[in-house]
């Protein structure tokens, strides 16, 4: 259980207040302890604290570029995920958004992309990090971020290109971060087990193609016309016509 301080309706900055009200997220004075996870802000950054876990640091979304989190700055459009987007690709929902670090690369290959996140409190970090980010850097246009289950987005909305990257079973190595990460996104979000009837959603709404991420080791969910894969993450790309 997700919860925000009983005070954070009341107090806190008004960017916070108005995440709480649009995300309906209980308070501590509403619900009876005990509660895992504590959303709340820290420094005008929107946080979640583990309640079990008072020694690691609060979690938030950092969308703002270093050469340490995306490797080769300025973003090409050579690498395997831009080559599963595609060339002719223009728009792009990404329906599973998460820590948005793959709606970020989209964008700055320069697609105009959409990102949907179904967990209230992902959604609340995610919508708090592009809000950070805008004050970074002044851009025409900025993905934009639907807080929502994707499937039903995808019954009105189309674009040129539908990206899925559900939750896997993570086997191999990864930095302590991204493990972390990827450990509370599970604890909260759970192993996003409707992951077909996404695909069956995207496949209607996709104008030129599906594309589907999952771990090398791990299989493709259909047949893909493409894959590409990279040293981790395999793209698997299901076109259209
Ligand atoms: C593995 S994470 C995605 C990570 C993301 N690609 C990134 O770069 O940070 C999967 C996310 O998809 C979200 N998700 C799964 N099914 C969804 C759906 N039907 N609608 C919206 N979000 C969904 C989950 O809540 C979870 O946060």
């Amino acid at each position: 259980m997700i919860v925000v301080p009983f005070d954070s309706k009341a107090c806190v900055a008004p960017v916070f207040r108005e995440l709480v009200e649009q995300l309906s997220i209980p308070s501590t004075s509403e619900v009876d302890f005990p509660y895992d996870w504590v959303l709340t802000e820290d420094n005008d950054v929107v946080v979640l604290k583990e309640l079990s876990r008072p020694d690691l640091k609060p979690l938030y979304v950092d969308l703002i570029p270093t050469r340490r989190r995306y490797k080769s700055l300025p973003i090409t459009k050579r690498g395997s995920l831009a080559r599963a987007l595609g060339r002719s690709t223009k728009t792009v929902i990404d329906a599973t958004a998460g820590w948005g670090q793959d709606a970020m690369l989209a964008w700055m290959m320069g697609y105009h992309v959409t990102a949907i996140e179904r967990s209230p409190a992902i959604g609340a970090l995610l919508l708090d990090g592009w809000r950070r980010f805008k004050r970074y850097e002044q851009a025409n246009r900025y993905p934009t971020v639907i807080v929502g289950d994707a499937k039903s987005y995808l019954v009105k909305h189309c674009a040129d290109c539908i990206y899925l990257d559900p939750m896997f079973v993570f086997r191999k190595k990864r930095s302590s971060l991204a493990k972390r990460r990827l450990r509370v996104l599970r604890e909260l979000v759970g192993d996003d087990e409707d992951r077909e009837m996404l695909f069956e959603s995207a496949w209607g709404a996709a104008d030129k193609r599906v594309v589907t991420k999952r771990p090398t080791h791990a299989k493709p969910w259909f047949r893909p016309d493409q894959t590409f894969s990279g040293k981790m993450m395999c793209y698997d790309v299901y076109l259209k016509n």
